[in-house]
């Protein structure tokens, strides 16, 4: 089994053993909240928590799943307000129906909410220094928040039928996708005790990373199924999506040079984490 490989299944077990319990006699609420953590999704975010620290610091490997978990419940939380029917009104996420759907409006909010509370709880709480915990929870709050995601889809719902230009649609996807994936791969940096330097080539790798997984998440909304995405595709309609503004062929040409962009970030790395990102970029974008 490759070390990705490794990761992901020991993720996958720790997840299954730390999902959150919510005491009292609501009839579903802990179970909404354990099914849409166990629904699978590629755990991107967390591998690359993990990848970083693995490769750099592998000691601290057992002390960064919390780390890791609390990413992919921030993440989580944002997919379930995302599908939401106020936002894009999706029935169907990571092949199992929405929360919204398999219970009502009100859960899918109130499990979203309590994701995104829990996922700094869970990172508070990590067997790591105080100083290295504060400086996880600052960089996850600041890239998620109104700084980062939150202002990412608040842009994109506003401009639904608006059409942007080729910048704002970057500033766009910068914020709503590419900032928790670049704040992934800084918080490994964090964990490992990474210099300056270090921290801003990883962060700045992660921002052309996660623009680059964007794109490709609007080309799979225009050339999968509902059945290979486990979500429901052609579903960009009214959004401001690459392959929107610069058709289906301008996308792909777009996503080839993304990856061109993101080669000549990987050389500025430290070898050996270049070497396990690249594996990761390989796999996921073929490049
Ligand atoms: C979907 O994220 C939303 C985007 C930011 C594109 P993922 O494609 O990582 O979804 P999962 O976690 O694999 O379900
Ligand atoms: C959502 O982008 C990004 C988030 C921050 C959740 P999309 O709306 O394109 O994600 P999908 O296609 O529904 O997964
Ligand atoms: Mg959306
Ligand atoms: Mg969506
Ligand atoms: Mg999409």
């Amino acid at each position: 089994m490759s070390s990705k490989e490794q990761l992901l299944k020991n993720f996958e077990l720790y997840v299954e053993r730390n999902l959150p319990i919510v005491e009292g006699y609501h009839p579903h609420f802990q179970k909404a909240l354990g099914e849409i953590l166990l629904a699978g999704g590629k755990r991107f975010r967390p591998l690359l928590v993990l990848s970083v620290v693995d490769a750099v610091e592998p000691l601290l490997i057992e002390n960064s799943y919390p780390v890791a978990l609390g990413v992919e419940m921030l993440h989580t939380y944002s997919l379930i307000h995302d599908d939401l029917p106020s936002m894009d009104n999706a029935g169907l996420r990571r092949g199992h129906p929405t929360l919204h759907v398999t219970y009502d409006e009100v859960t899918a909010i109130l499990a979203g909410d309590a994701l995104n509370t829990d996922a700094f709880y869970r990172i508070s709480t990590a067997p790591l220094s105080a100083s290295v915990r504060i400086e996880l929870i600052e960089i996850l709050a600041k890239n998620g928040g109104s700084g980062g995601m939150v202002i990412g889809q608040a842009i994109d719902c506003e401009f639904e039928d608006k059409r942007l230009n080729l910048k704002e649609l970057e500033f766009l996807h910068v914020n709503k996708t590419a900032k928790l994936i670049a704040a992934s791969l800084l918080m490994g940096a964090v964990i490992c005790d990474l210099d300056e330097k270090s921290k801003n080539s990883i962060y700045n790798f992660g921002l052309k990373l996660g623009l680059l997984f964007q794109i490709q998440d609007d080309i799979i909304d225009a050339t999968m199924s509902e059945k290979e995405a486990g979500k429901p595709t052609g579903n960009d309609e009214h959004k401001n999506s690459f392959v929107n503004l610069l058709g289906l062929d301008g996308a792909l040409a777009y996503k080839t040079e993304a990856l061109k962009a993101l080669h000549v970030e990987l050389e500025k790395l430290d070898k050996k984490l270049a070497n396990r990102l690249e594996v990761i970029v390989k796999g996921y974008f073929n490049g």
